[in-house]
């Protein structure tokens, strides 16, 4: 007897199609490195989903200008070009996989709880 599973079922969002209905939430999990570039943790994690047969990665709320507020230590940045670059390996790495991916992004603004200041940066 076959038996269909709605979760595990294509699902057409705007112009692209998600190979399943499982979304992988932005979770800031802090592997990048202390200024927000890629790291091969944050790649390995992103990919390990993608792999495990996750539809849709939402990567992580991601800084897009450091004036806007600096997030979280180790979280992820796009506010320099070489660090989009690095982006483009998970990309890959992820719809080779036939996982699609989008990013979030954080603009920390007031909510910028002094993460990068002097002071705690010593306590770390
Ligand atoms: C460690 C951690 C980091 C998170 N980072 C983000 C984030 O970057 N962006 C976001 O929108 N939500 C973030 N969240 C919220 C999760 O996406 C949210 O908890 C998840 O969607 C589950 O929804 P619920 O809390 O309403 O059950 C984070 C949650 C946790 C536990």
């Amino acid at each position: 007897m076959s038996q269909s599973y709605e979760l595990l079922n294509p699902i057409l969002v705007g112009p692209v199609t998600l190979k399943n209905r499982i979304a992988l939430a932005p979770m800031v999990v802090m592997l990048a490195s202390p200024d927000g570039a890629l790291t091969k943790r944050s790649m390995d994690y992103y990919v390990r989903y993608a792999r495990g047969g996750v539809g849709l990665i939402i990567v992580e709320g991601t800084v897009r200008d450091e004036k806007e507020g600096k997030g979280v230590p180790s979280g992820f940045a796009i506010h320099n070009i070489g660090y989009v670059t690095g982006f483009n390996k998970i990309v890959k790495l992820v719809k080779d996989q036939g996982a699609s991916i989008v990013l979030q992004i954080a603009i920390i603004g007031q909510g910028d709880l002094g993460w990068d200041s002097e002071e705690v940066r010593k306590q770390r």
